[in-house]
């Protein structure tokens, strides 16, 4: 499955980037297992990636948060693959605003880069691709984030971020469409980070009407269900177990 010459390109490969762990792993997974052809974007190697490789994912190093990386990434993708059945922009950075207000603003420019500016930047170098799969539709999917339409004052600098990648679903949608289907996963309480502590784990479940974590295949079916419906886009779906109505 993995192309080794310039003939054998894939074709309607689907890029998911952040894939090295977490969501983003086993989006890279499911999609590769449900007969996709997967580019695998990582920053850092890991485990995951090294599995995904031998499964016959092409895996591809970048830093988001680096121009020349964003541009390395659409080049190589454009060396393996002759059309995009979809491109599922995971990756992010995630963390409380610092108090020091030069720590936040250097924060600001990092959420920027990695979630608004590198989704952009990657949307536009790989638009053609994208069109010239050979599906119905192609798709792009932002992973966003509940916070992006009620933030959290702690991590102000990434909600607003988040935000932005949001409204770029809407104007991307319109101006891609019909061809390319723009829409926006808003993931709720999924998996925490291994730096939440017990009193805000049970805090959150506790304002969350189902209760429990998502996990990450709740994301793969908001991202399936998404891929498989012809008359979507533009659309913000929230998957998060009721987290946002408290
Ligand atoms: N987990 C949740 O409960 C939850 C809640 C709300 C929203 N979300 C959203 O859902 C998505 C997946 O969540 P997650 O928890 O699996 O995310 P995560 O653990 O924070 O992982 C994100 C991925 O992004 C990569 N990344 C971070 N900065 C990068 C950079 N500068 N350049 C390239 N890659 C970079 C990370 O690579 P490294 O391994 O190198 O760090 C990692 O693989 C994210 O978009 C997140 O914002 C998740």
């Amino acid at each position: 499955m993995r192309p080794t010459t310039a003939s054998s390109l894939f074709d309607d490969a689907i890029l998911v980037t952040g894939a090295g762990r977490r969501v983003g792993l086993h989006l890279a997974r499911r999609l590769m297992r449900s007969g996709h052809p997967v580019i695998a974007h990582y920053r850092s190697r890991t485990e995951g990636i090294d599995g995904l490789e031998q499964e016959g994912a092409v895996c591809v190093q970048a830093d988001l948060a680096v121009n020349e990386d964003v541009e390395r990434l659409s080049a190589t993708v454009r060396n393996v693959a002759r059309s995009l059945r979809a491109v599922v922009h995971n990756a992010s950075s995630f963390a409380v605003t610092a108090a020091d207000p030069r720590e936040a603003l250097v924060q600001l420019d990092l959420f920027y880069a990695v979630h608004m500016r590198a989704p952009f930047a990657l949307n536009l170098a790989l638009a053609d691709l994208l069109h010239r799969c050979s599906a119905r539709h192609a798709d792009i999917v932002h992973i966003t984030d509940i916070y992006a339409d009620k933030p959290n004052p702690v991590f102000d600098a990434y909600c607003a971020t988040k935000a932005g990648l949001q409204n770029l679903t809407l104007s991307l949608a319109k101006r891609l469409a019909p061809k390319i289907k723009v829409n926006a996963i808003q993931p709720g309480p999924i998996l925490f980070k291994e730096w939440h502590g017990p009193e805000a784990r049970t805090r959150v479940l506790a304002e969350t009407p189902m209760g429990e974590e998502g996990g990450a295949e709740a994301i793969g079916l908001a991202v399936e269900a998404i891929l498989a419906n012809h008359y979507q886009t533009g659309a913000v779906v929230a998957v998060d177990g009721g987290r946002r109505l408290a």
